[in-house]
């Protein structure tokens, strides 16, 4: 079987640089060995060549693509670019990374070892696996067996692979969420003992933490889009949501009005959501008519599931007791507070760090939308709102309306009365309502027939206005007359304007 998949690699015209090579002094290691056997797909494969200097790999590499040095040359670790590919292969003699300080920028790396002394200083065993050319497997650390079993495990003194380097404490939560594995015992003691190593500052360099921003960032939304409630689980669990995430903590006890929320305060009904979410997502897998909605929700995004966990960011701010308000708990406009709460969050931490074309992209602007717009589908008569409205939310690709019905879902399915039974009579109503003029909507986005009429800057213009609430209103009106077919062309919406005496 191995040697099948292994096969498939080689007949890859990226790896034709591998056939200058004996079979048995090529390993591929680490992550591309452990998703090879469970079958996952892996962008990054990583090589290790024994029994030849560094020079000697430069120089056949040089033969099939550019090949740049990581560090010095002399210490053979190289990033290889094939001909004709864009792809990025790794290739370096055995070797260990010593630290010389705290950081992640204190790193000596150290050849001259033995494979196994390589694959010694890996992080868990599932990823201290080689493999040769000829299918030869070397498991020094049962990294079979543990992937068999599903656990997470690390190589040889769990403490001693934490302090090394931090960031495995996040890489642990993340696999086990990733590949839906437990972390093994020891393991897990580890990580709760060495937690905090995470955000020390490094000497000299108080802003700078052990682990850098960017790779926090990059663990959490691995993590967290895998399994969104069993990451910040693991964060609860290990002390250390306060640290990453302090405005999810911040939720914790601020109680909510009982007649609304029985499910309890503002984190529980947080993470509630996100489990609902997952539920949501299972259901329209198992039946994609589960809501009969023609416009799709999309509980998969990441812009869904952090929309989830930050949609009640600005409660714990707006926080008004029953006898500050006169009847119950409020928490008038946090919709809005949410909103301007998430720029800190960014602030802080790099939560955008993915390339555009990585399902993990997050732009700040687009969740900042849903958190403030959350309340539209839970809230509002959808009778009440403009077609034109409907049509910007929904309709427009600009906008994550498939999200924000997703998250709505969540959030009422986690709005649990005392009655147990959470109301989606609204939710319920907007969707009838979506499907309606979605057949409006759609026609008329096909003909692409709808001419422009009249933009903000012309409202100003004709009307003499200056920019206000008032202009975005008229446009909305404007764009309703013609989606009604009562407008159809600039000279018809100029008269319109004229005559009605804004
Ligand atoms: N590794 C490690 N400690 C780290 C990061 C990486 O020991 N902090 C080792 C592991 O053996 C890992 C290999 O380097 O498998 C490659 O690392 P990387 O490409 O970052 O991760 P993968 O395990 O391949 O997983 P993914 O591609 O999903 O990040």
């Amino acid at each position: 079987m191995l040697e099948e998949r292994m096969q498939l690699i080689l007949e890859n015209p990226d790896f034709k640089f591998l056939s200058a090579f004996k079979k048995s002094e090529v390993f591929l290691v680490g992550g591309a060995v452990r998703d090879l056997i469970l079958k996952r797909k892996n962008k990054d494969f990583d090589f290790v060549i024994i029994d030849k200097s560094a020079q000697e790999i430069e120089t056949i590499l040089k033969n099939y693509g550019k090949v740049e040095a990581v560090e010095s040359r002399a210490f053979g670790v190289f990033k290889f670019m094939p001909k004709r590919s864009k792809k990025i292969i790794d290739i370096a003699l055995p070797r260990i990374d010593r630290w010389t300080g705290l950081g992640y920028k204190d790193l000596k790396t150290q050849t001259g070892v033995s494979l196994e002394e390589d694959l010694s200083r890996r992080d868990f065993t599932i990823n201290a696996l080689a493999l040769n050319l000829e299918g030869e497997l070397i498991d020094k650390f049962d990294g079979i067996s543990d992937l068999k079993n599903k656990i997470i495990k690390a190589v040889g003194d769990a403490s001693e692979r934490f302090m090394e380097d931090p960031s495995r404490i996040l890489r642990s939560l993340r696999f086990a969420c990733e590949l839906n594995f437990t972390i093994e015992e020891n393991t897990l003691l580890a990580t709760k003992d060495l937690a905090q190593e995470i955000f020390k500052p490094l000497k000299n360099q108080e802003s700078e933490t052990r682990v850098a921003k960017e790779i926090m960032a990059g663990e959490f939304l691995k993590g967290f889009n895998a399994n969104p409630s069993k990451m910040i689980g693991f964060l609860n669990e290990l002390k250390i949501l306060k640290d990453l995430l302090p405005e999810i903590e911040a939720m914790k006890r601020v109680e909510q009005p009982k007649n609304f929320h029985s499910e309890g305060d503002v984190f529980i009904h947080s993470i509630l959501a996100l489990e609902k979410l997952q539920e949501l997502e299972d259901n329209l897998k198992n039946n994609p008519q589960f809501i009969n909605s023609n416009v799709v929700l999309k509980p998969t995004s990441i812009y869904a599931k952090l929309g989830v966990l930050f949609h009640d960011l600005g409660k714990p701010l707006s926080f008004i007791s029953a006898e500050e308000s006169g009847d119950r708990i409020r928490f008038t406009g946090h919709d809005i507070k949410g909103a301007k709460i998430l720029n800190k969050i960014f602030k802080r931490l790099p939560l955008s760090i993915f390339a555009k074309d990585d399902k993990l992209h997050v732009d700040k602007e687009k969740l900042a939308w849903l958190i403030k717009h959350h309340m539209v589908c839970v809230a509002i008569d959808p009778n009440t709102i403009r077609l034109s409205t409907l049509e910007k939310y929904f309709f427009n690709p600009d906008n994550r309306g498939s999200e924000l019905l997703a998250l709505s879902y969540a959030d009422i399915s986690a709005t649990i009365p005392p009655s147990g039974k959470p109301d989606f009579t609204l939710f319920n109503r907007l969707i009838k309502k979506l499907n309606e003029v979605s057949v409006i909507i759609y026609e008329k986005q096909k003909e692409q027939a709808l001419p422009h009429l009249l933009d903000g800057n012309e409202i100003m213009r004709i009307l003499n206005l200056k920019p206000s609430k008032k202009v975005g209103e008229i446009k909305d009106e404007i764009r309703d007359l013609q989606l009604a077919g009562k407008l159809k062309s600039e000279e018809e919406a100029i008269v319109w304007l004229k005559a009605n005496k804004f």
